[in-house]
């Protein structure tokens, strides 16, 4: 399963990049106003930093705006991959823009038919928000699984990027289902690192090696 970071912070990708986690960017216009930068600049200097595919989403909601604000997105680098929401509009835009060679993200997918459809429009990626649909007591993993099955039904090639991904379980999770891609904030992915078991662990051997005075170097 491919790590994609779901932030607009240069650093926290710099680091996570640094060491090999980062397969690729997703961004949106809320994760844009929490960094305070430019649109335009700041997705630029993240497709300078990662070399995988990074999102950048639209602001437009009519068909013909999406399109020319993805033509304009898609020249800031050649890893771009022009995010549009899941409406009757994001689809129409997706054709075309798919048709066109870029690579496109459809967003705010709720639903397996919706997925069928960014699939059928030819999305590149299709994005499933679980932790959102956690939080109506709707089971998000679930979409991925009946997503995963449909798309393995008919060989569609779009790939499924899990995406509103608030725990470190979801990522163990969707690896499980066969999710292509995750994307999850820098701490979830850093969480993935932690158990209490090895802090338990470690903390045991520190007293011994602190004990018994052990010294490599
Ligand atoms: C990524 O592409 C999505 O925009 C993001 O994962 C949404 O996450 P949220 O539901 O935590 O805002």
């Amino acid at each position: 399963m491919k790590f994609f970071v779901d932030t607009a912070d240069i650093d926290a990708i710099r680091e996570l990049n640094d060491l090999g986690m980062v397969d690729g960017v997703t961004t949106n216009p809320s994760l844009i106003k929490k960094s305070g930068r430019d649109i335009m600049e700041v997705t630029k200097e993240i497709c300078d930093l990662v070399d995988g595919p990074v999102s950048a989403e639209v602001t437009a909601t009519d068909a013909e705006t999406m399109i020319a604000e993805g033509r304009k997105l898609a020249e800031i680098a050649d890893n771009i991959a022009v995010k549009v929401p899941l409406t009757w509009d994001g689809l129409k835009a997706c054709k075309v823009l798919a048709d066109e060679g870029k690579m496109v993200n459809v967003t705010l997918c709720f639903s397996a038919n919706q997925a069928l459809l960014a699939a059928k429009a030819g999305a590149t990626f299709i994005s499933p928000f679980i932790g959102r649909l956690d939080d109506l007591n709707v089971d998000g993993l679930e979409l991925i699984a009946d997503i995963r099955e449909i798309y393995d039904n008919y060989g569609f090639e779009t790939q499924i990027l899990a995406a509103s991904i608030r725990t470190a379980n979801h990522m163990s999770e969707c690896a499980k289902i066969g999710a292509d891609v995750a994307t999850a904030p820098p701490a979830v992915i850093k969480g993935m690192a932690n158990h209490v078991l090895t802090d338990k662990g470690l903390a045991a051997f520190v007293a011994d090696i602190e004990a018994a005075g052990i010294k490599i170097l």
